[in-house]
């Protein structure tokens, strides 16, 4: 015979119900306060994405023989604005190419630099073309674009970089490839000036 009621059971069940119930309610509230944390932590110091420019470029020297083959300068000003008031920024060397209609006609490095806080720093770069061999349908399209004045140029960055956070260093480069498009270069012999172009950034 089963005794439905027993009095001992039923004084226990209550209290350990109330405990389990109180263990549950600081678990849940401790999850929330150490997710808020880490939240509030994470929206301080999350690494803004680095903001590229090209402020100018402008083609000297330019000439392309009756063998397609390019010679030319170009003296580009690069801006690089890092908006993190946390976070500065160890860059590996950058490589840079400067592309025609998907044909590389030009290859420069910067070397490796360190950037703080808060800061745009600005490369003035001289590349060149030396005696570049271009495909016949390339080199007809360039002289279409020359006599217009202005040709549409890419140019293309590639590096690798690490964050550092007060003493803290990140031990993995990231890679970093930037893309700034359409730049619409005019020639020295132009009075046209460039318009300053933002820069695709993917890290
Ligand atoms: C940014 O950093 C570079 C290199 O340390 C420095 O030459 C330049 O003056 C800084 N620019 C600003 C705006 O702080
Ligand atoms: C352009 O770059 C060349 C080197 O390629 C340099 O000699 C010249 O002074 C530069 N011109 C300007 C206006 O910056
Ligand atoms: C083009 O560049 C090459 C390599 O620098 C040079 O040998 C050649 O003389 C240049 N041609 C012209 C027309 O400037």
């Amino acid at each position: 015979m089963a005794t439905p009621n027993n009095p001992t059971q039923n004084l226990v069940r209550p209290t350990r119900f109330k405990l389990v119930r109180l263990i549950v309610i600081v678990l849940l509230a401790l999850i929330i306060f150490v997710g808020l944390t880490v939240l509030i932590i994470w929206l301080t110091i999350k690494p803004k994405k680095i903001v590229y420019s090209i402020d100018d470029v402008v083609i000297h020297n330019y000439y392309l023989s009756n063998a397609n083959h390019l010679n030319a300068t170009y003296n580009l000003t690069l801006s690089a604005y890092n908006p993190n008031k946390k976070v500065s920024i160890y860059y590996d060397k950058v490589d840079i190419i400067v592309l025609y209609d998907d044909e590389t006609i030009s290859r420069g490095t910067i070397d490796a630099f360190y950037q703080s806080k808060i800061n745009t720093t600005r490369f003035k770069l001289n590349l060149a073309s030396h005696d570049v061999a271009l495909p016949d349908r390339i080199a007809r399209d360039l002289k279409v674009e020359r006599t217009l004045g202005r040709v549409e140029l890419r140019v293309k960055l590639k590096t690798r970089i690490r964050f550092k956070l007060g003493m803290w260093k990140s031990r993995q480069y990231d890679h970093m490839k930037v893309s700034c498009a359409p730049l619409m270069v005019h020639f020295s012999s132009s009075s046209k000036g460039f318009q300053r172009t933002m820069c695709d950034v993917d890290f």
